[in-house]
């Protein structure tokens, strides 16, 4: 199978393309703008695998995307590129709007242009795969019992997850109206290694190597549901191989955490694995320092995946506390991939290797 995958040099559509490339048969076209959130390095251990290749190209850029398809021919498409980070989307939302909304509109028209040349076979087995967040159905009162289901009603809170409800509708209305065969999944927060170090894991393990204040927004006590990436990549491999045209799927870890209760794991697996021994601190957890709340911030998210498990046979394997400290372990071992980005010497890294 062709794959043509969007933002593939992101934290999870990397994840994706290495789990296709190691686990799978299939030809991979990444497909990447490469903008501050792109690090080809994350695929350094694929990039020279026969069946990866990669075109920097905007996904609002029609006439190249269209091209792109033409050469490719993909059977599927996997489109994760998407401004990602909800505190830019409040400081600045301009972005957002034209990669999430305007880049998913055109990059539906491509298919569809494409999708109508093909054989009624290959029209039937096409899939537009999109790949969304549960922030689209805004956030659950504190009740435990409440979950985001798949017919949980949209209730976007943020700039961020407002372009990404408009692009679901884009995607559904493409299927409707046009037929286009397309699956739309719906994510909880993800962590893992290669996660670029503005969201709230990586950042707490990073500051706090450096001895910086580790920022908590508010109380700390929002509810995040947090699902290694890994277990993603397989989720979506599960979806974008088996599942009906026109099915929405929601993925979760079952890993409901407090901000505040995050942050101290993380401080936690330090002391026990990167003791300080500089610093005037007893415990990492010194660090923390409540900050002023995000404006409108969701209290929280959890996601009900029976219909994935169900249908699809697909459950998370690492538990939070497994997948904590093997993402804490990855940033204590990958230091030259963390410098890089510290430094910006990654972006210098791919113009080096991808000169335009
Ligand atoms: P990311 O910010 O790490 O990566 C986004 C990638 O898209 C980058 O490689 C970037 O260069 C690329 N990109 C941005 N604009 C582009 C454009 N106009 N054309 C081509 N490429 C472009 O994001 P992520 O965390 O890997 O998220 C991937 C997708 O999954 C997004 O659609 C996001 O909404 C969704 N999602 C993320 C999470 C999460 O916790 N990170 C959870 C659920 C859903
Ligand atoms: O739920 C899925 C979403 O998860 C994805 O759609 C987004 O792309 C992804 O960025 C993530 O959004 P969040 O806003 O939940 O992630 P972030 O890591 O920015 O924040 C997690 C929580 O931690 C959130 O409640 C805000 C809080 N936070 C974040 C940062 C960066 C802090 O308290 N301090 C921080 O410094």
């Amino acid at each position: 199978m062709n794959i043509l995958i969007t933002g593939g040099a992101g934290f999870i559509g990397s994840a994706v393309i290495r789990y296709l490339i190691n686990e799978t048969q299939h030809n991979i076209l990444n497909v990447d703008k490469l903008t501050y959130a792109g690090n080809l390095e994350s695929l350094a251990s694929i990039e020279n695998n026969s069946r990866y290749h990669f075109s920097q190209t905007d996904i609002c850029d029609k006439e190249n995307i269209i091209q792109l398809f033409n050469k490719f021919q993909p059977n599927a498409v996997m489109h994760l590129a998407a401004e990602s980070h909800v505190d830019r989307s409040i400081s600045s939302s301009a972005e957002f709007i034209q990669t999430n909304i305007v880049g998913t509109f055109q990059l539906l028209e491509a298919s569809r242009h494409y999708w109508n040349g093909l054989s009624k076979e290959k029209q039937d087995l096409f899939r537009f795969h999109h790949i969304s967040t549960d922030e689209v159905y805004g956030d659950l009162s504190d009740s435990v019992t409440e979950l985001f289901t798949e017919t949980t009603p949209y209730a976007p809170s943020s700039p961020y997850s407002a372009s990404k409800a408009s692009s679901d509708h884009l995607v559904r209305a493409w299927y409707r109206t046009y037929g286009l065969p397309i699956i739309i999944t719906n994510c909880s927060n993800n962590y893992g290694p290669y996660h670029f170090p503005e969201k709230l894991i990586p950042l707490t393990i990073l500051n706090a190597l450096q001895g910086k204040k580790l920022p908590v927004y508010g109380n700390g006590e929002q509810i995040r549901d947090w699902l290694y990436v890994e277990d993603h990549a397989r989720a979506l491999y599960q979806v974008v191989t088996k599942a009906n045209a026109g099915a929405t799927y929601n993925i979760g870890g079952h890993n409901e955490q407090k901000n505040i209760d995050v942050v101290k794991d993380i401080c936690n697996l330090l002391d026990e694995l990167a003791p300080n021994k500089t610093l005037e601190i007893a415990s990492y957890s010194d660090l923390i320092t409540f900050v002023p709340d995000r404006p409108g911030h969701d209290v929280r998210y959890a996601i009900d995946a029976r219909k994935i498990k169900q249908d699809l046979g697909w459950v998370p394997q690492e538990s939070f506390q497994s997948g904590l400290r093997k993402t804490v372990l990855w940033y204590l071992n990958n230091q030259e991939w963390v410098n890089r980005i510290l430094t910006g010497e990654y972006q210098k890294w791919i113009q080096k290797q991808y000169p335009l």
